[in-house]
């Protein structure tokens, strides 16, 4: 079976199982979100079983489509990410770009080369290389636009999606230019590292006259070869991240939760999504000397099985209300979880990965953390009241710092022949 074949049986495999799994939790409820958006999942919980297991480590996720992929595919072992700022004024220009990138992304997800060779060896090669003979290892390549990038410059200030704000300052922010913003944003992911920075690298040799780069990170989560099983992966604090992420292998989960509607405005932007990017420095140093108790309740979960405190299982149903005979909270109020958990009103879909970027030199610690990476259908009514609860509350915030931040419309995707930005341009 050829692995578009492969891909899309697993996909069918997915819903059907989730579908089960819902039904099997009490069926499915329609509850009323904070901001009035309607959020679509099962009435008497959120537990959920086993992320999907990926089907194989290398294979070729299709660039074209209705929705850009990246955002709702299951999660690759590795992201190599970067923010573009323009440097041509010309609108022109930036529809060339996005025209280039569109035509080189579809190539270079296939596993081939950005394009084909010249016959002139007098010339530098047109593909740097590095990814020769590796395959396309599930890459996705996801862009994004930032509020800059509807400045004058272009004329398109009119056209600036009202979810894409200007993100605010949270409580204990401590944001640095050099690791935010940038008029555009290029996600790569894919189960290979050098794969993944050779489809950013011709990107940016691509753009060169036009764009030039804001920011890069690279991330990393443990590889598939490492957990073929494909269990929830663990971050740098040592716990089971991403257990209770909305299941949007179901496409009414993802609709509610990751996809800009029609209705929501403006039409271009239907079947895109809001990437809200925070680069968070763990203090790492902080953490390891902490008890065993006191980063449980951190995170009001269990480190070993990533149940909620006081159950056994990783995806056993939270129950926030439960007290201890002492009369207290099992799950601490201020523990991670069940702050941002949100009452089960409003959800967002997490894809970050574990970053580390050597040491500080001035202090000798280490420079690592989390590359949190979410998708929402308007930030303003998930994203950024659930940060603003986290920032002012949360237990964790001892042991991190928001360093980085951005705020990007993922365009939707581009059919054959189209480019991505097509709607929009
Ligand atoms: C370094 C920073 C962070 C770390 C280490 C971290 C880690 C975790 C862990 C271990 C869990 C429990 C397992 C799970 O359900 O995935 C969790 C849950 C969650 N986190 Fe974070 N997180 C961080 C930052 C954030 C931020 C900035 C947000 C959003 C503003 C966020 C939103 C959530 C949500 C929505 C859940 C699921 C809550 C529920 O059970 O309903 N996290 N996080």
């Amino acid at each position: 079976m050829d692995t578009k074949r492969l891909e899309e049986a697993a996909n069918k495999k997915m819903t059907r199982r989730d579908a089960l799994k819902l039904a099997g939790v009490g069926g499915i409820g329609l509850l009323l979100g904070a901001g009035g958006m309607k959020t679509f999942f099962p009435a008497t919980s959120t537990a959920k079983q086993a992320p999907p297991a990926p089907s194989s480590v290398d294979g070729t996720i299709p660039f074209y489509g209705k929705h850009q992929s990246g955002i709702t595919t299951p999660m690759q072992d590795f992201i190599c990410m970067g923010a573009f700022d323009l440097t041509t004024t010309s609108i022109d220009d930036v529809r060339k770009l996005f025209q280039s990138w569109t035509s080189a992304a579809a190539r270079l997800t296939e596993g081939k080369s950005v394009d084909d060779e010249s016959e002139n060896p007098h010339l530098p090669p047109v593909d740097t290389g590095e990814s020769m003979g590796l395959g396309s290892m599930r890459m996705t390549i996801t862009f994004g636009l930032g509020a800059s990038f509807f400045d004058e410059r272009f004329g398109l200030a009119g056209k600036r999606p009202a979810p894409l704000v200007d993100l605010p300052r949270f409580n204990s922010d401590e944001i640095r230019k050099e690791w935010s913003g940038g008029d555009i944003v290029v996600q790569v992911c894919a189960n290979d590292p050098q794969v993944a920075f050779h489809a950013l690298r011709n990107l940016a040799r691509i753009a060169r006259g036009k764009a030039v780069l804001h920011w890069l990170q690279d991330g990393f989560q443990r590889t598939s070869a490492a957990d073929p099983s494909g269990s929830t992966p663990r971050n740098l604090m040592g716990f089971k991240d991403g257990s209770n992420n909305p299941q949007v292998s179901d496409a009414k989960v993802a609709d509610e939760i990751v996809w800009a509607q029609t209705e929501d405005n403006p039409a271009w932007m239907a079947g895109g999504s809001y990437m809200v990017m925070r680069r968070i420095r763990m203090r790492i140093e902080v953490w390891d000397r902490s008890s065993l108790d006191d980063q449980e309740s951190t995170f009001g979960r269990h480190r070993q099985s990533g149940a909620p405190l006081g159950k056994s299982g990783e995806f056993d149903e939270l129950e926030l209300d439960r007290k201890d005979s002492a009369g207290k909270p099992v799950i601490p109020a201020t523990s991670h979880i069940a702050l941002a958990h949100m009452e089960g009103k409003i959800k967002i879909l997490r894809r970050g990965y574990s970053y580390s970027s050597g040491m500080d030199v001035k202090t000798g610690q280490l420079d690592a953390g989390l590359l949190f990476i979410c998708f929402n259908r308007d930030p303003r009514k998930q994203f950024i009241p659930m940060q603003q609860k986290l920032a002012s509350v949360d237990q964790l915030n001892e042991y991190i710092t928001h360093v980085g931040s951005g705020l990007y419309a993922c365009l939707p995707g581009a059919n054959e022949g189209g480019y991505i930005g097509d709607k929009l341009f």
